[in-house]
């Protein structure tokens, strides 16, 4: 089996209702995790090629749904499904973070 081109890491984690923390989870992300699944699939990306996977939280709660691109490590915030299409074309297939979605914002 190759190794992974790249690793979308899409946190899942959910709080119980009446948390004082929002969640990634209770944002939409398991449905998102689905949409980079079928968007790979539907682009014809080879199985393998890239993973994507769920995780619990990766810590900026404030700002999910997060999702994590591999080996780039750019950071995405506040993803919707309407930018896995963006994300699989511009990073995943083109090479490079998309810049409209700010990446790494998170962070600085
Ligand atoms: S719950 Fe997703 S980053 Fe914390």
């Amino acid at each position: 089996m190759p190794k992974p081109k790249y690793h979308i890491v899409v946190c899942t984690n959910s709080r119980p209702p009446g948390h004082p923390k929002p969640s990634c989870g209770s944002a939409g992300a398991a449905s998102l995790l689905m949409a980079f699944n079928m968007g790979l699939m539907q682009k014809g990306v080879p199985p393998g090629e890239v993973i994507v996977t769920g995780s619990s939280c990766l810590g900026p709660c404030e700002q999910g749904p997060t999702v994590v691109v591999y080996p780039d490590a750019t950071w995405y915030s506040k993803v919707t499904e309407a930018d896995v299409t963006t994300i699989i074309d511009e990073h995943i297939k083109g090479g490079k973070p998309v810049a409209k979605l700010n990446p790494d914002a998170v962070w600085k």
